[in-house]
């Protein structure tokens, strides 16, 4: 159970003399604290994240725009925001927290595949940088908006260019049979019918081809696509908005190359293109590996044939291994030297046989009722996934900077849980 998990938790989260920290915090001491289920971050890998990806994008007119959908907590916005970075958006809601935190609206783009028209006047009404089209019905919505408010809105059309990626298939969004995008040729009759539009003006072209992606090809490849779209439609692209996509590892065994290896990757195909101006919208990325889930072990069961472990979090808490079959590290909070260890599943308590947090993990077969375990990798689409079902209060959120911790969201109580029924 030697894993080298350095590469999923960095110089962040470590064991030291036995007992697992986040920056110079014990999690024993902030679960004692805060109690479990509790999602902790760190402000420093936070920080280092950001920092990696600004680097690898060095060189090129970039925008970085934050992914507010893997984790929209205000307090993490507004380090994003700190940062100089823009945002991402889906959907009102997240739009609302964006101008909530002051993002400036020429830093903030709205993609979506539904978007509402109160949602389209949202935007137009504050001024943001663009919507990524991916209707043709959405561009008139848009103009009467534009018109409305007299401005000319910027839009990029999102492009389905039929590009696999190799990742899970709920999270591949560029092959023809999912919902995103236009298809060339749609895009191409946009591209001529809107060419003076007064109120609507397309700049160019989005590209977000999945989630979770480990290596280069699938973004050269779209590029490379684009550059012969361009050129059969006579269209030279000003903005060029790539999406995200940028994966991480889960395990010590992934394979995921480096920010760096994108970054060189993707800068000389925009220059190919002749791209004025990258958007890239990374979440996962960025906040993926900068928390952990701390759950409590409530019950160990010991069957001839299979192990369980049973913890206070379950899949309303982190939903990614029972709706994508995902693996998270999980390792215990105290190291045991010179135990066996054994393998258990470790589920929650959810009466649902999805429910579990992680399949065949090596766990000290000393294990017992109130250990600490953490679940790596549950910064990006783990809170913002969390759900009530079971009528279970959402955990608390607790940020570690340095020596110091701090409450980013308040557990869920109970009377939360009624709150607008009738
Ligand atoms: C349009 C768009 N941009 C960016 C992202 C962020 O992706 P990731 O977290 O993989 O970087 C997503 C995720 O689904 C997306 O749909």
């Amino acid at each position: 159970m030697e894993e080298n998990i350095e590469v999923i938790f960095n110089d962040f989260f470590k064991y030291k003399s036995g007992k697992f920290y986040a920056e110079e915090k014990s999690v024993e001491d902030i679960a004692k604290r805060y109690g479990t289920p509790c999602y902790l971050y760190s402000y420093h890998s936070l920080l280092s994240r950001i920092k990696k990806f600004k680097e690898a994008f060095n060189g090129v007119n970039t925008l970085i725009c934050y992914s507010v959908k893997a984790n929209s907590n205000i307090s993490i916005l507004k380090i994003i925001k700190e940062q100089g970075m823009g945002v991402d958006v889906v959907s009102g809601g997240e739009l609302r927290r964006a101008l909530l935190l002051n993002f400036p609206p020429n830093k903030i783009v709205f993609a979506g595949v539904g978007k509402k028209d109160e949602e389209i006047e949202l935007g137009v009404k504050n001024h943001i940088y663009c919507f990524n089209i991916e209707n043709e019905d959405e561009i008139d919505i848009i103009e009467k908006y534009a018109r409305m408010y007299r401005r000319k809105v910027i839009c990029n059309l999102r492009l389905n260019l039929d590009i696999d990626v190799d990742t899970h298939h709920y999270i591949k969004t560029s092959k023809k049979e999912t919902k995103f995008g236009l298809d060339i040729h749609s895009a191409g009759n946009i591209l001529r019918k809107h060419r003076n539009n007064k109120y609507v003006e397309i700049k160019g072209f989005h590209l977000h081809l999945g989630s979770q992606l480990k290596d280069t090809p699938p973004y050269t490849r779209a590029l490379d696509n684009v550059k012969i779209f361009c050129k059969e439609n006579n269209f030279s692209p000003e903005i060029i908005d790539l999406g995200g996509g940028f994966g991480i590892p889960y395990s010590s065994e992934d394979r995921v190359k480096d920010i760096e290896d994108f970054g060189v990757a993707i800068k000389e195909k925009i220059k190919e293109i002749g791209g004025k101006f990258l958007i890239l919208e990374p979440g996962r990325y960025i906040v993926g590996n900068t928390s952990v889930l701390l759950c409590r072990v409530l019950y160990v069961k010991r069957r001839q044939d299979k192990n369980f472990v049973i913890t206070d979090a379950g899949m309303n808490d982190l939903v990614r291994p029972a709706f994508y079959g995902s693996y998270h590290t999980i390792i215990p909070a105290k190291k045991s030297r010179g135990v066996k260890y054994i393998k258990a599943d470790i589920v929650g308590p959810i009466c649902e046989t999805g429910d579990y947090l992680g399949k065949d993990i090596e766990v000290p077969d000393n294990i017992k009722r109130g250990d600490i375990l953490i679940v790596g990798s549950a910064g990006a689409y783990c809170f913002s996934m969390a759900s009530n079902y079971n009528s279970r209060p959402r955990p608390c959120e607790i940020m570690v900077r340095g020596t110091r911790d701090f409450v980013i969201r308040k557990r869920e109580a109970y009377k939360d849980l009624w709150k607008g029924e009738l």
